[in-house]
Formats: structure tokens, sequence, C-alpha cells
């Protein structure tokens, strides 16, 4: 077994200053505080302002990311960024960000994997690394909800925000740590229940589809839900499972934040008490790829919970369906 693991080196973020709290929205649809709340978890989301695009986020995500660790961009070896929500089809976000940080070394590519865009992203990242390849990946996920949500349509447009959180992959200097174990998964059929109807090469934007809406996030909530709460939970278990860990090792299970009752289901499912779940849907919303990086960047950067040894899992589910988990015990 290759005994060289990549590790986390450093974590960055951005949120964009505007809120667009659960009383805007009351103004805006038929919805209502209570709804949202008692249904999802989240209070307020962040707004990007128009123009600005994805890429600006997640450089300011990666600027914070290679400050905290010291590091020059040019030291970059490879850059991903996960996303569903591009500048724009091509060039990729990547290669935008690349440009704007003048990381002159790196190559890249965008990743897409909805909600699990940023495990996704980690695993490739970290198997880059363990090619011994690579000695430096910035892996982003970044996503600007606020361009392809509907704000007359109460079913999906009070589950998003926008953000973006980035993490630097190094090789680890000591065996047993770092990203050590993922179970990633996909089913293609789900996606008749999260998708989005145009703007792609079957159906190209057309007066048409603008008028019919078709840009547009479109999602079956309860069959999402569904699998979302079978998928999430059962790959964890495996994990743990297979790596011969209980609930009670895990000193924190970091969820795709989409619904606090998913995750509450899945942590119940891992054996995994309430205090070592990371939670931060009441103040964020559903930022699709950038949840566990704006999740982590929370234990580690501003409460500082996390310590070297601790086993932390990572775990997802979006469109696609894509889904997965990670297993990681931290060195720093
Ligand atoms: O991150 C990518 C993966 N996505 C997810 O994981 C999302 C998974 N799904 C969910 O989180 C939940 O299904 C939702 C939060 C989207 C919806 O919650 P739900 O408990 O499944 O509600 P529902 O869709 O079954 O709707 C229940 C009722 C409906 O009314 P009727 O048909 O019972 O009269 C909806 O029309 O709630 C109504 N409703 C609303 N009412 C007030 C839907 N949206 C709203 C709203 N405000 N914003």
């Amino acid at each position: 077994m290759n005994e060289k693991k990549a590790f986390i080196r450093s974590v960055g973020r951005f949120v964009p200053e505007r809120r667009l709290t659960n009383q805007d929205l009351e103004k805006m649809v038929d919805t209502t505080d209570e709804w949202i709340f008692t249904r999802t978890g989240i209070r307020e989301r962040r707004i990007l302002e128009p123009g600005l695009g994805n890429s600006y986020m997640a450089c300011r995500a990666a600027r914070e990311c290679l400050e905290r660790a010291g590091v020059e961009a040019g030291e970059i070896d490879a850059i991903i960024v996960g996303t569903v929500t591009p500048d724009m089809l091509f060039p990729s976000t990547a290669c935008l960000v690349q440009s704007a940080l003048e990381a002159k070394r790196a190559w890249g590519f965008d990743l897409s994997a909805g909600c699990s865009g940023f495990i996704f992203s980690l695993v490739n990242g970290a198997q880059m690394i363990e090619s011994g390849r690579h000695e430096k990946v910035l892996v982003i996920g970044s996503d600007v909800m606020s361009t392809i949500v509907d704000y007359e349509d109460r079913n999906t447009c009070v589950l998003f925000g926008d953000a973006a959180g980035a993490v630097l992959l190094e090789p680890c200097p000591e065996p047993g740590y770092g990203i050590l174990d993922y179970i990633h998964r996909i089913d293609g059929a789900g996606g008749e229940y999260l998708h989005m109807k145009a703007g792609g090469s079957r159906r190209p934007a057309s007066m048409e589809t603008v008028q019919n809406k078709e840009h547009f996030v479109y999602q079956e909530g309860r069959q999402v839900f569904k699998h979302a709460v079978t998928e999430m939970a059962g790959v964890s278990v495996e994990i743990m499972k297979r790596n011969g860990l209980e609930g009670k090792d895990i000193a924190f299970f970091v969820p795709h934040q989409a619904n606090l009752r998913i995750i509450g289901a899945s942590a119940e499912r891992m054996g995994i008490e309430s205090s070592k779940v990371v939670i931060n849907v009441d103040r964020f919303a559903n930022t699709t790829a950038a949840t566990i990086p704006l999740c982590l960047y929370d234990v580690t950067v501003e409460e500082k919970r996390v310590k070297k040894s601790d086993y932390v899992v990572l775990s997802a589910f979006g469109a696609g369906f894509t889904w997965g988990s990670v297993l990681l015990r931290w060195w720093e």
C-alpha cells in the first residue's frame, strides 16, 4: 500500500457580505421563517454581488488559504475547482483562478459533481499527491447558486447560498495521517430529480428556454431527501467500519449542508453524538461545493477545535446523483 498520503495543510474561505434572511424571503415568495427553519435548519444565506462570478470567490478563498500556509501561488502544482456554476462553460474556472493568482506552474481543471464537488475534487487532489508527481495541490469548492436559482420558486430559492472554500494539499510528513480513505459513488438515474434543464449541448439556450425558466435549478426535494439520507449515511458507516472505527472514535463529522434533518439522520446512523457534527447550514444555507470547506474553516481556523490525530469524516450527497465519504486523520 502506498504510504504517501496527502494532508490538508491550510484552509481559506470567502463568504459574500450580503445576507439574505428568511425574513427577506418572506417578502419575495409565499414562505415563512418557521417553514424554512423547521424543514431545513436555514436562517440566512449569503449572496454574491452580480457580475463578479465564481472565480472571484474562488480566488478570494484560495488567497486566504495560501496566506495561511505561507505558500506563494507560483509554488502550486495543480488547481481543481469543484463547481456547477463556473464563470462560463469554458475556459474552466481553474484556468481563470490560475491566471488571477499568477500560479504560473499550475495545471488544473473544473470538476462537476454537484454538492459532492468538493469531496470528489479533494480525492483527485490527494491522488495527485500520492502519485508523487505533485507537492502542492489547491482544491477549491465554489458555487454562485444565486445565479441559477429562481427567486420566484419557493421550493428552491430558500435553500441555496453563495460561497467558496479552498484547501491546500501537501504530502503528509508522517505515515498514518492525512487523507486515509474514501468511498465515492454516482448513480445517473437520480439525475431526473435534480438538474438544470437547458444551457448544455442537448438543449442550448434560446428565447424559449429562458421564457420557460429552464436555466434554473430543478429539484424534486422529497426524492432527493430520501436518497440523501440513505446514501450519505450508508457510505459514512461503511468507511468507518472498514477502517475499524466507531462513532466514538470520530472527532468530527463534516457533512454536506443541505438540510439539518439529513445531517441528523446520518449522524445518528453513524453513532456520532451531536457535539461532533459540524453545522453551518443556519448561517450559509446550501452552498453546493463550498459547504464542506466552509465547515472545515469553522472547526480549524475560527474555533481551532481540530487537533493532531483527530479522525474526521467528510460526507456529501448531490446532483447526479453523486455521493461519498472521506476519512481523514488530522496532521498539523
Ligand atoms: O444539496 C443537494 C441535495 N439536495 C438536498 O439534499 C435537498 C433534499 N431535500 C430537502 O432538503 C427537502 O425535501 C426540502 C427542504 C427541499 C423540502 O422539504 P420537505 O419536507 O421534503 O417538503 P416537501 O417538498 O415535501 O413540501 C411540503 C410542502 C409542500 O406543500 P403541500 O404539497 O404539502 O401542500 C410544498 O409546496 O411544503 C411546501 N413548500 C413550502 N412551503 C413554504 C415547499 N417549499 C416551501 C417554502 N415555504 N419555501
